[in-house]
């Protein structure tokens, strides 16, 4: 055990790309929860399979790994599973750290809480706030004093302008972009491509 050890909580397509990147980033994942075996994850030093999070919560004492959320996420029911796992972690006393890629560009200035993802090629701009289980996906934009609530999901390549919000549970859609300031409320849906205009700050 290291304090860099860390259990993935889903392991299907989505976590491919989570996995990635805590391993790029310093990350041992020691152990998955899915229902399912994934065979992938062998290349990853065969960690430990578990089939419920109870068998995993009870197999590790918290502290002595931490817990990455690997399960995505694209409508708010799905947004929510993922914060209600945090918490479910988290109350059982495992530490969940964001996980950012090394590939992605994030500002010193920015504030990240914890179980935020930040996947490949991301950019993360001066004074913009992630918010606890954000999940920003590949080559998605934050751009500056930009916000993303809790359970937030910037889908791969959108982007949320100057001061924009999205709401918590909320999915910005793939390529889709919030206008300056505008913000999208919670669990909303913002179809890929789209552009939010919302109600301007
Ligand atoms: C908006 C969205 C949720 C609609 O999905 P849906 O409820 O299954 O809707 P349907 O495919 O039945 O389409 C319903 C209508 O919306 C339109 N529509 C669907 N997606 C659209 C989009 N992205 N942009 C504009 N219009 C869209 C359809 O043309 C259809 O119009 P019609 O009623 O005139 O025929 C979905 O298309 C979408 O954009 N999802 C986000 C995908 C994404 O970014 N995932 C991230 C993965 S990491």
């Amino acid at each position: 055990m290291t304090d860099r050890d860390i259990i993935l909580v889903g392991a299907g397509g989505h976590a491919a790309g989570v996995a990635e990147a805590a391993t790029l980033a310093g990350w041992r994942i020691v152990a998955y929860v899915d229902q399912h075996r994934a065979d992938w994850l062998d290349r990853l030093g065969s960690p430990q399979w578990f089939k419920t999070d109870a068998d995993a919560i009870a197999a590790f004492k918290a502290g002595n790994a931490g817990v990455v959320i690997g399960v995505g996420g694209i409508d708010p029911a799905g947004l929510a599973l993922r914060t209600d796992l945090l918490e479910r972690y988290r109350s059982a006393g495992f530490a969940c750290p964001a996980i950012l890629h090394p590939a992605a560009v994030v500002s010193d200035t920015a504030s990240i809480a914890p179980g935020c993802i930040v996947l490949a090629g991301a950019i993360i701009q001066p004074f913009s706030q992630l918010a606890e289980g954000a999940l920003i996906n590949t080559r998605a934009v934050v751009e500056h004093h930009a916000l993303v609530e809790a359970g937030g999901h910037v889908a791969p390549g959108a982007t949320l302008l100057g001061a924009a919000r999205l709401g918590r549970h909320a999915l910005l859609g793939a390529h889709a972009v919030i206008l300056p300031s505008a913000e999208v409320p919670a669990d909303t849906v913002v179809p890929a491509g789209s552009v939010f205009k919302g109600a301007r700050g």
